[in-house]
């Protein structure tokens, strides 16, 4: 399946919301649908931030995004997810490649992310791209997983 991507509005975030609290129940901005879609709101209206949507035209909702944030010369990749039933169909390949054709395009020298340490599927898609690990964060999750920081340079 190839998705298509677009830049996600005000109007997707009730449903950018939900998706959100299915695949990150833990994180502290999915405690309730009103939180969650508020904490999309926010990001939406920051400037630097990026929002990707995947659509699956065979589906009435997006099936992933991904949220980027520009800081300087460098991204910073906050998510990319892509909702359980539509996994191992290259979405989450097609949202990680088009932040890297973005950074290529708009200046930036480098990709910056965290995955938790345990998530081997994020960690081969963005080995897959040329990501390599920089750093170990001890205990960077709430429930004190370790994160592994990865970059690729794009400069
Ligand atoms: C990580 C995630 C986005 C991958 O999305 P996806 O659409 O299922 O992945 P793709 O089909 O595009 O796979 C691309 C590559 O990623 C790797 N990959 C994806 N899922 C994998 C799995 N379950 N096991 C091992 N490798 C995997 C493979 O290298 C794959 O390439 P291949 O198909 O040639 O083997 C998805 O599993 C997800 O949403 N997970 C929960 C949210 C998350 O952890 N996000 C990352 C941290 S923010």
């Amino acid at each position: 399946m190839v998705a298509r991507l677009e830049d996600a509005t005000p109007d997707d975030a009730a449903v950018v919301a939900h998706i959100y609290r299915e695949i990150f129940p833990e994180d502290a901005h999915a405690t309730s649908a009103e939180d969650a879609v508020a904490y999309v709101h926010e990001e939406l209206a920051r400037p630097w931030t990026r929002m990707r949507l995947a659509w699956d035209d065979a589906r009435s909702a997006p099936v992933g995004f991904a949220f980027t944030w520009r800081v300087a010369d460098e991204l910073h990749v906050l998510n990319v997810a892509v909702v359980a039933s539509a996994r191992r169909r290259r979405i989450g390949l097609t949202l990680a490649q088009d932040i890297v054709e973005h950074a290529r395009g708009t200046g930036i020298v480098r990709i910056h992310l965290e995955v938790r340490q345990g998530n081997a599927p994020a960690i081969a898609l963005y080995r897959g791209l040329g990501f390599v690990e920089t750093n170990v964060r001890r205990r960077y999750y709430g429930d004190g997983e370790d994160a592994l920081e990865m970059t690729l340079d794009v400069g």
